[in-house]
């Protein structure tokens, strides 16, 4: 099947700005219920290692659909933007949920599964799709600088997750993390998710990238907030000049 970007990209880039207003406007008010902010009666629940491979694979497949639909590129930047995705995707959907260490008993709600399916499907195919059809040929200043920045946040988030995974080394429940970008944030890996997705929205150049940078930031900041919360009132000596995801400001 081949899909022409130029009819879908006025849907698809009104649907997920739109899903990014929902989802800042319902997390303002809602913690998702998973991980630390996990409670009854939000239906069932996955195992995390599986809840994580069934959600981002679709997003792996969807690009690589998308971006190899005329065959292998020709232009360095696709190669470069693909990799990028391609990496990020492929370590998210395989390597994250083996070395993850979940409580136990952990779960993941469905409801939160099915929904991140739908959108990873149409996220993952829309920067595919431009990838392969809309991607400018040269590579510019804007490709070296956004390259550069999602690269350092990919690395970042690597780094700030496994600190969190060190912390189940040696205690099953919650710790307070340390070092790193957790001297200045609660949350350094969304911080660094951040920054990657919206360096890799510079490099492309892309609706479809900054519309997934904005998503992230819609996901990602009330959820920061919320956990920032939640470690300030479950830690008394929690240190007090740590915010939430944005060093000094928030
Ligand atoms: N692009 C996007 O929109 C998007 C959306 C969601 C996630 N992500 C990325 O996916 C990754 C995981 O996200 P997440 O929301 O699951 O992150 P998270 O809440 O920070 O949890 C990551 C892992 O660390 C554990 N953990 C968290 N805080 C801990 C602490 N203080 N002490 C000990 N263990 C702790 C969690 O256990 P529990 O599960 O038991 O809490 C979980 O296993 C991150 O890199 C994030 O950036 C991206």
């Amino acid at each position: 099947m081949n899909f022409d970007l130029a009819q879908l990209a006025p849907a698809g880039f009104t649907i997920i700005v739109g899903a990014a207003w929902c989802t800042v406007f319902v997390l303002y008010f809602v913690a998702a219920p998973y991980g630390r902010h996990d409670r009854p009666g939000w239906g069932p629940g996955v195992p995390q290692r599986i809840a994580w491979l069934l959600m981002e694979l679709p997003s792996l497949a969807a690009f690589l659909a998308g971006w190899l639909s005329n065959g292998l590129p020709k232009n360095p930047l696709s190669w470069a933007l693909g990799l990028v995705w391609t990496i990020h995707y492929g370590h998210r959907t395989f390597l994250y949920p083996l070395l993850l260490r979940p409580r136990p008993g952990a779960t993941m709600k469905l409801l939160l599964v099915l929904m991140a399916v739908v959108f990873n499907v149409m996220n993952g195919g829309l920067n595919g799709l431009f990838l392969a059809q809309a991607l400018r040929p040269e590579w510019d200043l804007a490709a070296t600088v956004g390259l550069s920045i999602a690269a350092l946040g990919f690395a970042s988030n690597l780094k700030a997750d496994a600190t969190l995974r060190a912390l189940r080394r040696e205690n099953t429940g919650y710790q307070i993390p340390q070092g790193g970008l957790y001297r200045w944030v609660s949350c350094p890996n969304y911080l660094s998710e951040l920054v990657e997705w919206t360096g890799f929205a510079i490099a492309a150049a892309s609706p479809f990238g900054w519309s997934f940078a904005i998503f992230t930031a819609a996901n990602l900041v009330p959820r920061a907030v919320a956990s920032h919360h939640w470690y300030r009132t479950t830690f008394l000596d929690y240190p007090t000049e740590r915010r939430a995801i944005i060093p000094y400001v928030l």
